[in-house]
């Protein structure tokens, strides 16, 4: 090409295609959210490109997607995303563009945050207790459909929208939350008889109502949802109440590698089975999913800081990214990123770098801060010579995973990166292992290293005929695999803008 040409268009396409780590896609160009914003072709890439101080939460667009129209497809009603979840801009555009239109906000920031990005999404504001302020500015914003648990609260609604008579009020009832890895049932919720009058009263006032609960996050047991619809049920056989919509909240699991549910298939035929007699006289469903939707569509790369002994110091923790870790001492899927130098073929060794140790040992994690409870018990299998300077992924935390972050002791990131067309590594379900583990066990390292020298057995979607399982904690696969996965419904297409 002459030095002074302008390329043409065909010439242009061509090297996107050669160097797409260079092309930002407008889809994720949202400085003010995720600085900077690149588009990489692997977690090592960006490793060895940014050499990150910082935690990066590295999303994979294809996996957002995926499960998004998974469960689009699978769900009998309507899917509203959950999204304090993670409210990243460039989560929100991958849902939207697999086709996400209605979006469950918890505040008027969220909502904001939403309609900013697309004019036409549908929001429902669904925390049961909010401000004043919050109800009169929703309402302005063309917000219709509000939950609540008290008779105090749609007395707000009634009089901070003057008694609007286009409102669509959800009741939230009690439910148990036993089946759940986080029980959320001790903050909202009404009792069944309160729920009733509530519904009565609402029924007076609202254009339309509806029964909401939540079972609590990563459910482990479909039944959790059958017994809450059951529940529903009585309230409105006895309330004497016709409702007009069954939101079943969120709830649905991921798989983690020491909370390994049932396929998502299982709950929902369990759902569908539960409410078909509402459906029979006319209810819609809904559902607002957030974990399910997007574990998997995110990891956090963060970096070691100081070992000692098998104690590893790294650049994020309990007060940043990994408040499941911290606080409810859940175990992720992690892997030592060591980025070679130099070009494709290279060798640690022709790089002077090297190559991870074979054998894989328990680590505790040590977050940044001074504080205490700022650790991590994993255990987490890695490398034995994992070191300072390492970097390590940690997978499955797009859900309340950055959104948790704080400033605490001045540490933050709001650096995102998005990965393509690498897959996910820890996307989908995987083969279960026979054996059971009660949750912190260690794993012996040798099943680690012959995971490591195994072919990898290509991840699998779960099938709608796979029975459900029992609620428990089983072993998953043993982290740390060096390879990447490729998991199954990854288009080779680039990540679209969703506008
Ligand atoms: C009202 C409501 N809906 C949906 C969700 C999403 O739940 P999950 O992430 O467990 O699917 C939450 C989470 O707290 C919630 O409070």
């Amino acid at each position: 090409m002459p030095r002074h040409r302008k390329p043409t268009a065909a010439e242009r396409r061509n090297k996107e295609k050669m160097e797409p780590h260079r092309t930002l896609p407008s889809s994720t160009a949202t400085p003010s959210l995720t600085t900077p914003d690149y588009l990489f072709r692997s977690i090592d890439e960006v490793a060895k490109r940014l050499k990150p101080e910082a935690p990066v939460q590295c999303v994979f667009p294809e996996a957002v997607r995926t499960q998004a129209k998974r469960f689009i497809e699978l769900f009998p009603g309507t899917v509203l995303y959950a999204v304090k979840c993670n409210p990243g801009a460039d989560i929100l555009r991958h849902m939207y563009a697999a086709g996400i239109r209605h979006f469950d906000v918890a505040s008027l920031d969220e909502a904001r945050l939403v309609r900013g990005l697309f004019k036409d999404a549908k929001l429902h504001f669904m925390h049961p207790v909010k401000s004043r302020e919050a109800i009169r500015r929703a309402y302005r914003m063309g917000i219709r459909d509000f939950s609540l648990d008290s008779a105090a609260e749609l007395m707000k609604l009634m009089e901070e929208t003057k008694s609007a008579r286009d409102l669509r009020l959800f009741i939230r009832l009690a439910v148990a939350g036993n089946a759940a890895a986080y029980d959320l049932s001790g903050k909202f919720g009404a009792a069944p008889s309160v729920a009733a009058d509530l519904l009565r009263h609402a029924r007076k006032v609202a254009a339309k109502v509806g029964i909401c609960f939540h079972v609590g996050s990563q459910c482990m047991d479909p039944v959790a949802y059958t017994a809450a619809i059951g529940r529903a049920l009585d309230v409105a056989t006895k309330a004497k109440v016709k409702i007009d919509i069954l939101d079943i909240g969120g709830g649905f699991p991921a798989t983690y590698p020491n909370l390994i549910p049932p396929p998502l298939e299982a709950f929902i035929d369990a759902i569908k089975g539960a409410a078909q007699p509402l459906i029979d006289q006319g209810a819609e469903l809904w559902c607002e999913p957030g974990r399910a939707m997007v574990a998997a569509g995110a990891a956090m790369l963060v970096r070691v800081t100081l070992r000692k002994g098998r104690r590893l110091y790294i650049n994020d923790g309990t007060y940043g990214s990994l408040f499941d870790a911290g606080a409810l001492g859940w175990r992720f899927p992690v892997r030592l990123v060591r980025p070679q130098k130099g070009g494709k073929g290279n060798t640690y060794k022709d790089a002077g770098a090297r190559p991870p140790s074979e054998k894989f040992v328990p680590f505790m994690f040590y977050g940044p801060t001074c504080d205490n409870l700022d650790k991590m018990k994993g255990p987490f299998l890695l490398p034995e010579d994992t070191q300072e300077g390492d970097w390590i992924e940690i997978g499955m935390l797009g859900a309340y995973g950055s959104t948790m972050q704080t400033r605490f002791n001045g540490f933050h990131s709001e650096v995102v990166a998005t990965v393509w067309p690498e897959a996910a590594p820890f996307a989908f379900e995987r083969p279960r292992r026979k054996s059971v583990m009660t949750p912190g066990q260690p794993e012996p390292a040798t099943q680690q290293v012959s995971a490591m020298r195994r072919a990898v057995t290509p991840l699998t979607m779960p099938k709608a005929t796979e029975q459900p399982q029992q609620l428990s904690l089983i072993a998953d696969e043993p982290q740390g695999s060096q390879q990447s996965l490729n998991a199954p419904g990854h288009s080779q297409g680039p990540p679209l803008s969703a506008k």
